[in-house]
């Protein structure tokens, strides 16, 4: 992310720690372990303050995103390094909205990067492919859209009801995360851009997002650029996936296409995103959720926290550190100490044990 203004890029980080619910507890102290064995050689002061946001605390006291807390994350913080939300007992999923999508939302992290690399072939479900063949990074736009909540009910109750869910996208919002996905490719030295929409069907919001890329696009002659219909993209990524650099898309189809690119390298327990406004206090999160089926059974893979820190530590400026994360994650793989759902047989602490020991020798 080398096109990105540093939010701090100095020696010193102060990262605030939000594990939340189910997993989210299990993986975030991996990764802060990690992180504290990956600073230690150029001692990089780093510091972590830790906080119980989430359904235990919501449950408890009823709060969900405590009054000033997007104002102390934003002046105090470099960065936030999140878990997951979302726990049976809570089925309306209201703190996951307040405090996840209040985040993202008030904090303005208007870019979701989703990159997806394969890192060993054994963890693809496709045929014949190469490590090259995917490595692509989804921009999901992540302030807007269907997730703005603007809407409501009608005749709720009644047999008439209707539910209005409005999909929101300003002409601003548009570019800003279509021109981010050019500047990321040119920084990159990534020839494809891909955005990705439903314009045929969704005539007044796709022709937005057309106009918008149609202005952007000529910024770019370099990149190779091309629009694709989202179901299509859905087939493509999985009949071709090495067509792909840099895709571009709205906040929901975002979502969906970033999970089914997480599969293709070997599934959510490997995906890394970071929500991200450039220059700002950002935050960064696994792409799994709390995964309340296999929660407190101490197997939850810590692959996607640990490489998700690896992007943080790049938005800090700290490349060294993020590449002694994904190595010793590749390490990891290549010498099978997995977690059940990548076919192993170890457990999160055992994968802990092995990625802080391989950071302590590499480093
Ligand atoms: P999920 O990602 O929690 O789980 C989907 C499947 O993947 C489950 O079988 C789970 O066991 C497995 N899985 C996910 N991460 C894993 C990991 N690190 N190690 C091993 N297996 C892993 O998605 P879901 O089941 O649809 O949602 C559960 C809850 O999480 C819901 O409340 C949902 O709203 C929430 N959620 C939160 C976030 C977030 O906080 N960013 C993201 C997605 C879902
Ligand atoms: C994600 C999650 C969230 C989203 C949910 C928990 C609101 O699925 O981060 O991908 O849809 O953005
Ligand atoms: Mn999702």
């Amino acid at each position: 992310m080398t096109n990105i203004p540093l939010r701090n890029g100095g020696p010193q980080a102060r990262i605030a720690v939000i594990p939340g619910d189910g997993i989210g507890k299990e993986v975030i102290p991996v990764a802060v372990k990690c992180i504290q064995a990956a600073t230690a050689k150029h001692r990089r002061p780093i510091e972590f303050v830790d906080f119980d946001w989430g359904a235990d605390k919501y449950l408890r006291e009823n709060v969900t995103l405590p009054a000033g807390a997007v104002e102390m994350l934003r002046d105090h913080f470099d960065a936030i390094l999140f878990g997951a939300l979302g726990d049976p007992r809570v089925p309306s999923n209201q703190h996951a909205a307040d405090i996840l999508l209040g985040l993202r939302f008030k904090l303005d992290l208007f870019v979701n990067a989703r990159p997806t690399e394969l890192l060993h072939t054994r963890y693809t479900p496709l045929r014949d492919v190469t490590l090259d063949d995917i490595r692509l990074m989804v921009f999901r736009e992540n302030t807007e859209g269907l997730y703005v909540g603007v809407g409501g009910f009608y005749k709720k109750d009644t047999p008439d009801e209707i539910a209005v869910q409005e999909d929101v996208n300003s002409r601003k919002g548009v570019e800003r995360i279509i021109r981010h996905a050019f500047e990321y490719a040119r920084a990159h030295n990534l020839k494809r851009v891909c955005m990705s929409d439903k314009s045929n069907a969704m005539t007044y919001a796709g022709n937005l997002w057309q106009r918008v890329f149609q202005s952007v696009r000529a910024d770019y002659p370099a990149i190779d650029s091309r629009h694709l219909f989202i179901d299509t993209l859905a087939m493509e990524l999985v009949r071709e996936p090495r067509q792909f650099d840099v895709i571009v898309t709205n906040n929901l189809f975002g979502d969906i296409i970033s999970d089914l690119a997480a599969q293709l390298a070997g599934g959510l327990g490997l995906a890394p995103s970071g929500n991200i406004h450039p220059g700002r206090t950002s935050l960064f999160e696994p792409v799994h959720g709390s995964a309340p089926n296999i929660a407190g059974k101490g197997i939850a893979n810590p692959f996607g926290a640990v490489l998700t820190s690896g992007l943080m530590m790049e938005f800090l400026g700290w490349n060294d550190e993020a590449h002694a994360l994904k190595n010793a994650v590749k390490s990891a793989l290549n010498d099978n100490c997995t977690t059940p759902d990548l076919g192993g047989s170890h457990t999160t602490a055992q994968v802990s044990d092995y990625l802080v020991n391989h950071l302590a020798k590499h480093m």
